[in-house]
């Protein structure tokens, strides 16, 4: 098992499969104790070889991460953490203080705007994005980019950004492509913008039963590997870098298998198809219109 790395734009690269620390793991009240199992779960996950790990101020779960990052035996130039900022948008340099200090760390090896949704003006998002040069300028974090952010919210920031954001994680999977919705993805590859994604494995989960099951389920079998593992290989092999997460270590084996995998083009093309068949939306569907894919 070898980690693909996805290059970006500014030269940087990124482990292609993420562990997350929100979702299963997330504090919904800040004053949840410290949580001795994400420690475990994560130094378990770094050790069976993933290098990736999704952190964001508002997930609270920063200071676990710190402490598997000096636990887990390997190098810390070896991993890649990634942290976000959401409650701190209007204060980014305090916020990527705060997150440094709560992760033990010199450095992010990816910072984000987390979400454009507290912006209180379009306008704001550009402001934000210069102060996020700033923090690159001052060495606080290697790439720099946003999550959560449509085509109108990166053309705000590109009307003033000097550095381009190496990438956008979304909600992407096969029933929320977005790609037919004025090529997306296209056109941020094409202004240097990755993607990553979140919410990976809506087809085996939230929005079961769907038209993938049974197919999914075939090439499964096929392989003798799960379906989840089956639709993060799907996302990588179009160079989407998956983030997905487990509170149960015995499924970090199952998605590991995915970097081992060889999908044929007719699968690829089979799980696309279908998938766009069918549209769903996981994360927070009330904040656009059911029918908006983009
Ligand atoms: N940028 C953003 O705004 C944003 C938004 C959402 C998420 N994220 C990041 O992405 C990470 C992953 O998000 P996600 O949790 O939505 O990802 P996901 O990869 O779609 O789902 C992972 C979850 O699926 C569950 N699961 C997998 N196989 C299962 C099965 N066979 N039966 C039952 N449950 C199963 C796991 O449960 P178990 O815990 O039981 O294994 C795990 O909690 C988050 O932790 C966060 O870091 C970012």
């Amino acid at each position: 098992m070898s980690l693909p790395c996805l290059s970006l734009s500014d030269g940087n690269s990124i482990p292609m499969l993420g562990f997350g620390t929100g979702t299963a793991w997330f504090k919904e009240d800040p004053g949840e104790p410290f949580n001795l199992k994400l420690v475990e779960v994560l130094k378990t996950a770094i050790q069976r070889g993933f290098r990736h790990i999704d952190c964001s101020d508002i997930y609270g779960t920063e200071e676990e991460v710190g402490i598997a990052i000096k636990e887990c035996g390997v190098a810390r130039k070896e991993l890649f953490i990634t942290t976000k900022v959401l409650e701190g948008l209007y204060g980014i340099p305090t916020a990527i203080e705060s997150s440094l200090s709560k992760l033990q760390l010199d450095y992010a090896d990816l910072y984000l705007i987390h979400s454009r949704s507290i912006a209180k003006d379009l306008s704001d998002l550009g402001q934000a994005w210069l102060a996020m040069e700033k923090v690159q300028a001052l060495g606080k974090a290697k790439p720099i980019g946003v999550a959560n952010h449509q085509r109108s919210h990166l053309e705000e920031i590109l009307k003033v950004a000097t550095i381009t954001p190496a990438i956008n994680p979304l909600e992407f999977h096969p029933y929320l492509q977005r790609s037919h919705y004025e090529n997306y993805l296209c056109w941020m590859r094409e202004q240097g913008i990755e993607v990553a994604s979140f919410n990976d494995l809506t087809p085996t989960r939230k929005a079961r039963p769907g038209p993938l099951n049974q197919p999914l389920a075939e090439i499964a079998a096929k392989y003798g590997i799960t379906e989840n593992a089956i639709l993060i290989k799907w996302q990588i092999d179009q160079n989407v870098v998956p983030v997905t997460t487990t509170s149960n270590t015995s499924r970090l084996s199952e998605y590991l298998a995915a970097l081992d995998l060889m999908l044929t083009v007719e699968e690829m093309e089979e799980i696309a198809q279908i998938g766009l068949t069918h549209h769903f939306r996981a994360w927070a569907p009330d904040r656009v219109d059911p029918d908006d894919r983009s």
